[in-house]
C-alpha cells in the first residue's frame, strides 16, 4: 500500500527509538522505500545497522556520509527534497528546540530544511521536559509552521515518571504514515457515514441477543475512506477492533441505538455505507430482573426492529449515495437485488457467508456488486483492498 512511497524516518536520542526498528519494519513491508537519519546520540541507543539491515538503505548520521549510489552526492538535500513524508520520531527537546529556531548543526535538522512534504513530529521525553513552556513553546511554533505533532502517550515512562512522554506505538505511528499516504486524497470533502459490527438486544439484565459479526469489513470501509480524505464517521456496534485514525465513532448497543445514531447523522452524509449487522428482531420486552428458569421450555417473544436501509433509503437525497450489504446462504444474486429495489440502495454488496474467506472474523472477503445495471463479482481480497473496490465504484457512480 506503501509502493513508490519514500518516507524519510528521522530519530533522535530518546530511548524509545528502539520502537523506531518496527515501524522501519513495518513501512518497508508495506512496500515503502525507507530512508533513515540518525542523530549521534540516536547511534547510542540503537545501532545504525538494524534499521540499514531493515530497509536495505545505507543510514545516515553525519552531514559528510556518503553513498556510491547517491547521484546528487549531496544526501541531505536528495533525501530531505525526495521523501513523500518525513517522521522524526522520538522527536527529543533538543530536536525539537532546533527545528523550531532553524538550527541545522547535524544531519538530521539539515535534511529537515530543504524538505517541502509534511513532516510529522513525535514528541518524546520525560513529562516534566515535556511541560517546559520553551519546549512547549518550541512545539506549538512548529504546529503554527505546518509541522504535524503527533501527541505523546501517556503512561509509565522510562525516567520512573509516570506522565504524558511516551512515544506512541509503531502501529499508531504506521496508522498515521499510512492515513497521511496510502492514497490519493479522492474522497476529500465528502462526508462518509459507515456503520459496522453487531447489535445487542437485551432480554434480561444479564443475557443479550446477538450475531458473529467483527465489524472488520465496516472498520476497514471507514479506514481506507478516511485515508482516501473523507470525513468519516462510523456507528459501531460492540466490537473488539481500534478505532481507525482519523475516523469519528459513535458507540452503540442495540439496533433501535443504531437506528437513532444513523438518523441522526444522515442528512448530510454524502455517501452511506451500511455493514452492520443490526438484529431483524428484539425481545417484545426486557426483563427487569434475571429470568428464573422453570421446568418447561421458554419461548421469547420477538418484535421486528426498524430497518435502517430502508429507513434512510426512503428518505435519500438528492445526491445521496446509499450502499448496503446483503448477507445470503442462498440465492444470493436474487435475493441481494430485490433488497436494492425494496431499499432503495444504489449498490448492495452481497456475499455468501458459506463460501470460505468470506463473511465474519475473518480478513477476507468475497463480495460481489450490485447495482441497477451490473453484477460484479470480485475475487478474494482483504477486507482493505474489497474496501477500497467498494469506494472506487461508489466514486465512479457519484461523478
Ligand atoms: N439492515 C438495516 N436494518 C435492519 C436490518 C438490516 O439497516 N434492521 C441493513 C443491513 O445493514 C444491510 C442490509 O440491510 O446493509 C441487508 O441486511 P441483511 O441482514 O442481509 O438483510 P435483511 O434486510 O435483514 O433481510 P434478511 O435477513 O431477510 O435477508
Amino acid at each position: 500500500m506503501l509502493k513508490g512511497k519514500n518516507i524519510l524516518l528521522g530519530i533522535s536520542g530518546g530511548i524509545a527509538a528502539y520502537k523506531m526498528a518496527d515501524v522501519a519494519s513495518a513501512l518497508t513491508k508495506l512496500g515503502a522505500d525507507v530512508h533513515v537519519v540518525m542523530t549521534e546520540n540516536a547511534t547510542k541507543l540503537i545501532t545504525p545497522e538494524v534499521f540499514r539491515v531493515l530497509t536495505k538503505n545505507k543510514v545516515y548520521t553525519d552531514v559528510f556520509d556518503e553513498d556510491p549510489d547517491d547521484e546528487v552526492m549531496v544526501p541531505h538535500i536528495s533525501l530531505g527534497t525526495g521523501a513523500d513524508l518525513i517522521l522524526i520520531a522520538p522527536a527529543t527537546a533538543n530536536v525539537i528546540g532546533k527545528l523550531a529556531n532553524g538550527i541545522a548543526d547535524d544531519m538530521l535538522t539539515t535534511t529537515v530544511l530543504p524538505a517541502r512534504c509534511p513532516i510529522y513530529i513525535a514528541p518524546s521525553m520525560n513529562v516534566y521536559m515535556l511541560e517546559n513552556p520553551v519546549v512547549q513553546e518550541n512545539i506549538e511554533k512548529l504546529r503554527k509552521r505546518g509541522y504535524h505533532i503527533i501527541e505523546p502517550a501517556t503512561g509509565y515512562l522510562a525516567c520512573g515518571y509516570e506522565g504524558k512522554g511516551k512515544l506512541p506505538s509503531p502501529d499508531l505511528m504506521v496508522e498515521t504514515v499510512m492515513l497521511a499516504v496510502s492514497h490519493e486524497k479522492d474522497m476529500e470533502g465528502l462526508k462518509v457515514l459507515v456503520n459496522a459490527g453487531p447489535t445487542q438486544e437485551s432480554l434480561d439484565p444479564v443475557r443479550i441477543i446477538t450475531n458473529h459479526s467483527s465489524g472488520k469489513m465496516g472498520y476497514a470501509l471507514a479506514r481506507q475512506a478516511a485515508r482516501r480524505g473523507a470525513d468519516v464517521t462510523l456507528v459501531s456496534g460492540p466490537v473488539n477492533l481500534n478505532v481507525p485514525l482519523g475516523v469519528k465513532v459513535v458507540n452503540i448497543t442495540s439496533a433501535t441505538d443504531m437506528y437513532d445514531a444513523m438518523t441522526a447523522n444522515a442528512s448530510d452524509a454524502d455517501i452511506m455505507i451500511m455493514s452492520a449487522a443490526v438484529a431483524d428482531y428484539t425481545p417484545a420486552v426486557t426483563a427487569e430482573n434475571k429470568i428464573k428458569k422453570s421446568d418447561g421450555n421458554l419461548a421469547i417473544e420477538m418484535v421486528r426492529t426498524k430497518d435502517i436501509l430502508k429507513t434512510l433509503g426512503e428518505a435519500k437525497k438528492e445526491g445521496q449515495f446509499i450502499c448496503g450489504f446483503s448477507m445470503e446462504t442462498e440465492n444470493m444474486v436474487e435475493n441481494s437485488r430485490k433488497k436494492l429495489v425494496s431499499k432503495n440502495a444504489d449498490m448492495i454488496c452481497a456475499n455468501n457467508v458459506k463460501v470460505p474467506g468470506t463473511g465474519f472474523k475473518v480478513d477476507t472477503n468475497i463480495i460481489t456488486l450490485i447495482t441497477a445495471d451490473e453484477v460484479t463479482e470480485l475475487p478474494l481480497m482483504s477486507k482493505e483492498e474489497v474496501s477500497d473496490e467498494i469506494l472506487t465504484k461508489i466514486i465512479s457512480m457519484r461523478q
